[in-house]
């Protein structure tokens, strides 16, 4: 191939690895054609790996074998040398306890993969929740040019005329049936219809959340985060974004040089306008420590403030992400709110997220909102402050009851998951529609692993009077895809020692969303007594992954990641021997 002066194939990474006239090189070489290539397949092209997620216990990535293929002929096409690595799947519906518990583990093999390979560039295939974050946390800390493929939504669910959405509506229909409203077959069949293809949920859960946000911050193509799984137009994105992939490797485009404060932000402010899931927040923090940005739950706040929600998508909204890629993307609804974010912020294009976005249009104004009549002015979702969460706390604003935004009420306590479930529904539970239903034990370290326990149920005998919304408060998180007034992520969690450990049943529980106020109505006396009293630590896991995680994980205002990872790497140069 011939390559112009500012395609110096010496300059690439994999050069050290795969050019010179030595053993180890010789040893590269020859093993490489032990695998049927020849020199033409790898001198002098940009080494692109492809890691994916694809799994047989990931729901949401069953489409990524094929799409693999396609990205290699994006790869191929623009003369470079495709390389499919496997790298962990963390697929929500099967792992337990819960993804989030190894979000920090596959971002420590993304970044170790990439830095221990002869890699010039990478394009990361993930889409279920944690994959997103956890890939590009480790991109950012091997710090080699990576463009982000994400698994689409998958299509929107039908049962009988009813349009049915990702988690959401199994949440919904499962109330109806422990109220006693819905037959066997009724439930058989919405089983049978809400999953319909590939694809991530395709409901505004944390998936599409942090795809819509990987957009927006310039880590992935154009519109890719919208377009469904198994649409002709997600393979032509898998094709282009393998064929861009090489064409970072020759810029060196790395994510230190298009990734800012200000694309941070940008992606902040696309979870806020699309009513996103609160996870967002966890996990750009945790991307930004990556770049060495601390971004406080205030930024959050204050960005919350002048963010209004655009986007009119479920759970909090009335469409589905199919909708949104119709009504014209994320490009067309940022296109509405170019007087909030950088639009001068770079993107893995090599343009400015401006310039990416100025041919975007938007087609239909129910499901992308104007300025003049967006969902919500502001604060869809809502930092919340006070002594029962001295380090905040949040709040899907937009998906709580209005009746319940200001509520206080007698809290009902389980000390952990297990004792909610033997209770909840119990007849003799003493609760009713005003009591606050309180869980501890359920942050990243109680839990352990910080699950989505947060959406606790409402008591089957309340379902049964017609309550389908209660105030709920834990340090656990919820599915991007759950709904309701729930306040998740108290920090610090019961379980490092936060006054969570320390409430009990029948104690006054305040919270206040217009004015951003969570109180615990028992004064600072009787909460240093009860300190004196009640336990809030846990014991350490002896051993292996659940030590590593237990010993170094942050709490949630702090985005979970390990504390060892926090900051910016020195990058990807290992010596070569
Ligand atoms: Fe994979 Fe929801 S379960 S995105
Ligand atoms: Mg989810």
């Amino acid at each position: 191939m011939t390559n112009s002066p500012d395609r110096d194939p010496t300059k690439l990474r994999s050069h050290r690895w795969l050019a010179p006239d030595d053993v180890r090189s010789f040893g590269h070489r020859s093993r490489m054609k032990g695998m049927g290539f020849d020199d033409i397949d790898f001198t002098d092209r940009p080494v692109v790996a492809i890691l994916n997620t694809w799994s047989e216990m990931n729901t949401c990535h069953s489409h990524f074998r094929n799409r693999a293929d396609e990205v290699r002929r994006g790869i191929l096409q623009s003369g470079g040398f495709p390389v499919e690595i496997p790298v962990m799947s963390l697929g929500e519906m099967m792992m337990k306890p819960t993804t989030m518990l190894y979000r920090n583990l596959l971002a420590m093999e993304v970044e170790e993969v990439l830095r221990c390979h002869p890699v010039d560039a990478a394009v990361l295939m993930g889409g279920c929740d944690k994959t997103v974050p956890a890939m590009l946390m480790g991109a950012i800390s091997a710090d080699i040019p990576s463009i982000f493929f994400p698994a689409g939504p998958m299509l929107k669910g039908l049962w009988k005329d009813v349009t049915l959405g990702s988690g959401s509506d199994a949440w919904k229909y499962w109330d109806e049936r422990v109220a006693g409203n819905l037959c066997d077959s009724d439930w058989k069949g919405i089983e049978n219809c809400i999953a319909r293809s590939a694809g991530t949920c395709m409901t505004m859960g944390t998936a599409s959340t942090m795809a819509c946000v990987t957009e927006a911050m310039g880590f992935s193509l154009p519109g890719a985060a919208t377009i469904p799984a198994v649409m002709a137009e997600h393979c032509r994105l898998a094709t282009r974004t393998g064929r861009r992939a090489v064409e970072m490797a020759w810029e060196n485009l790395k994510p230190s040089t298009f990734m800012t404060a200000k694309s941070i932000d940008n992606g902040l402010m696309t979870s806020l306008a699309i009513g996103g899931s609160t996870n967002a927040i966890v996990h750009l923090i945790a991307i930004a420590g990556r770049l060495g940005i601390d971004l406080s739950l205030d930024r959050f706040d204050e960005l919350s403030r002048i963010t209004p929600v655009l986007a009119d998508i479920r759970p909090s909204g009335r469409f589905l992400m199919e909708d949104f890629q119709d009504a014209g993307g994320l490009p067309a609804m940022l296109l509405r709110m170019t007087d909030l974010i950088n639009t001068d912020c770079q993107t893995v294009n090599g343009v400015t997220l401006g310039q990416q976005i100025a041919g975007a249009e938007v087609i239909n104004d129910e499901v992308i909102r104007p300025r003049s009549n967006p969902v919500s002015s502001a604060g869809g979702t809502c930092l919340l402050k006070g002594n029962l969460a001295p380090s905040g706390c949040v709040i899907k604003s937009l998906a709580a009851d209005p009746k319940l935004k200001q509520h206080r009420g007698r809290a009902v306590v389980f000390d952990n998951y297990p004792a909610m479930k033997a209770s909840i529904n119990d007849p003799d539970l003493d609760v009713d529609e005003n009591s606050v239903l309180i869980l501890r034990s359920a942050g990243p370290l109680g839990a352990p692993g910080f699950p989505e326990w947060g959406m606790l149920p409402i008591p089957q005998k309340l379902l049964a009077k017609g309550v389908r919304d209660m105030v709920r408060m834990s340090d656990a998180r919820m599915s991007g895809t759950s709904y309701g007034t729930c306040v998740l992520h108290i920090a610090p969690e019961s379980a490092a020692g936060g006054p969570l450990a320390l409430v009990k049943t029948g104690d006054e529980i305040e919270i206040n969303i217009p004015e951003r106020t969570i109180h615990w109505h028992v004064s600072d006396a009787e909460i240093e007594l009860r300190r004196e009293t009640m336990p809030t630590s846990i014991p350490l896991p002896e051993r292996g992954y659940s030590h590593l995680y237990a010993k170094h994980v942050t709490q949630a205002d702090k985005g979970c990641d390990f504390d060892f990872l926090v900051g910016r790497s020195p990058g990807a140069e290992p010596s070569i021997h």
